[in-house]
């Protein structure tokens, strides 16, 4: 069943000038981008967008790193869209990612992680409603 899912390729991916080879790897895969936009997230909006992550510890630490720089959100669209794309991210921390998975080639440790991902049809809904109007969204 084709579904739509959330991502974000994270300021520590941009700085690497690994945004190409991660959009690569999402289309090798079957996953195609039907929006996408680049802009440096306020540290307000990062704050607004974790908001289930609020009372854990590295709460402040992630929304500061979020806002630090550039990143690329983008709308993936395809079949199970959602697990496809979290294969492909692998593991949350780099260092137990599988080979061969995004995580594993780009990220330095559980907070500088590379890339995020919705993790279910309801956040992905409430993700993609979060950084693009349906306008915005290619067919
Ligand atoms: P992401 O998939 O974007 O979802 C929440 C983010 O919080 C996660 O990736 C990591 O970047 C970060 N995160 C999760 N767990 C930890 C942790 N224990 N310490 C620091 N950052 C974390």
């Amino acid at each position: 069943m084709s579904e739509r899912t959330l991502a974000i390729i994270k300021p520590d991916a941009v700085k690497k000038h690994v945004i190409g080879d991660i959009i690569h790897r999402y289309e090798q895969a079957g996953l195609r981008p039907v929006a996408m936009r680049m802009m440096v997230m306020a540290k307000q909006t990062a704050e607004g967008f974790y908001a289930v992550h609020k009372s854990r510890p590295f709460f402040d630490s992630l929304c500061t790193f979020m806002s630090s720089g550039p990143v690329v959100v983008l709308i993936l669209s395809g079949d199970n869209a959602i697990k496809k794309n979290r294969d492909l991210m692998g593991a949350t921390d780099p260092a137990k990612a599988d080979k061969g998975t995004i995580r594993a080639a780009h990220g330095a440790n559980i907070e500088f992680n590379a890339v995020h991902g919705s993790d279910s049809p309801e956040t992905a809904k409430q993700e993609i409603a979060y950084f693009f109007p349906e306008m915005d969204v290619v067919r």
